[in-house]
């Protein structure tokens, strides 16, 4: 499909005065990293995701219809009214009217919550702008009743990454392709897709739990780490790596190496951050209790041979990677050993799971 398949038009929109939609959508983590994009949030290289379920947004989207020329948008999270998420939300709508025009006619209230705290640390806007996107189409379909499953998901999808690119990831199904990759069938820079070939059993109910190393605001913001991959370097080399790996994890995902997989994991996270230690202006977002981490893990690895492996996102947290049968050992592992590096002691357990749900 091409970005012209998402424009809507003639849509009869006299008839539905007000409304709201609610949609649940999780957060995921990325295992081939999306880092660096071009204009209208069209990615340097193709990235792949688990879902994380039990970290979700709730949001519901209530409309209507406009009674003056000046549309109005109210955001309330968590109960309280949040001026200073607006100009987010300002942009993904000026952004996405091109596609949805008839937002034009209505004022919205937005009312939002997450399952995890939102001075965790952990990148709200992947559930944030799924789960808006989401709504948005559930009004688009009320207009349009003719609008399938496959357009309704791959719109809500498209419209979500102009939100966040890695927001893309968080609509439908439990392993999500987003970029153009020649290997990977249907795979678009446009929205992402499920992961569309049979994924091994040892990869059934993986287990992600996240270590809350460091709880505060981001140090940099996910626009401001994009942009150091302008002019970096080293560029060309890792979008070109990127494309690899994500060959190499089609085929890890169907064989079911867990050895090749935490390698591969591994690699991705560890050459994030090397992006941002090698740019300019340069950073460093681990803190030293993620090279504790990281270091205990390998170690257990080694005395144990179990598969537990780690990726990280754009700041401090550990993200743990384990196969269902090892959850008991990992645990354990956990509770005696890691916990004591996390801020506050805090963590969150996780399932990976199946994405976006409607609520009535
Ligand atoms: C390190 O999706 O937050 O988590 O498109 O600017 O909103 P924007 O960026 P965002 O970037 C995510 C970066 C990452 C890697 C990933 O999720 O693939």
């Amino acid at each position: 499909m091409t970005e012209k398949d998402f424009i809507s038009n003639s849509l009869e929109i006299a008839n539905l005065k007000e409304g709201k939609f609610t949609w649940k959508t999780p957060s995921n983590i990325a295992l081939v990293k999306y880092w660096g994009k071009k204009a209208q949030q069209i990615p340097e290289n193709t990235s792949i995701s688990f879902t994380l379920d039990a970290c979700f947004t709730l949001t519901t989207l209530e409309f209507t219809k406009k009674k003056n020329q000046i549309g109005s948008f109210e955001v309330y999270f968590e109960g309280v009214k949040k001026d200073d998420f607006k100009p987010k939300i300002a942009i993904f709508f000026e952004r996405i009217e091109k596609y949805c025009p008839y937002l034009s006619s209505y004022d919205f209230i937005i009312t939002s919550r997450n399952s995890f705290p939102h001075s965790s640390g952990i990148a709200s806007s992947a559930s944030g702008m799924s789960a808006l996107a989401l709504c948005v189409m559930s009004l688009e379909r009320s207009l349009n009743t003719k609008i399938d499953d496959d357009y309704f998901y791959k719109k809500a999808s498209f419209l979500a990454r102009l939100g966040s690119g890695s927001a893309c990831r968080s609509v439908k199904g439990s392993v999500v392709v987003w970029g153009n990759n020649k290997e990977i069938s249907e795979s678009s820079n446009l929205y992402g897709i499920e992961f569309p070939y049979t994924i091994h059993q040892n990869f059934k109910n993986y287990h992600d739990t996240i270590l809350l190393v460091d709880e505060g605001e981001k140090q940099v913001s996910s626009t401001v780490g994009h942009q150091l991959m302008y002019n970096h370097p080293f560029a060309q080399q890792r979008f070109k790596q990127a494309e690899e790996n994500i060959v190499k994890i089609k085929e890890i995902l169907q064989n079911g190496d867990l050895k090749a997989f935490a390698n591969l994991v591994e690699s991705e996270a560890l050459t994030l951050h090397a992006m941002m230690m090698t740019s300019n202006p340069y950073f460093i977002l681990m803190k030293p209790n993620t090279l504790k981490i990281i270091n205990k893990i390998w170690e257990f690895r080694k005395e144990t041979n179990l598969n537990l492996c780690f990726t990280l996102d754009a700041g401090a947290n550990v993200h743990l990677l384990y196969p269902e049968n090892e959850k008991e050992q990992v645990n354990n592992f956990v509770v005696t050993q890691l916990i004591k590096y996390c801020q506050n002691n805090h963590y969150i357990c996780d399932r990976i799971g199946f994405g976006a749900k409607l609520k009535n």
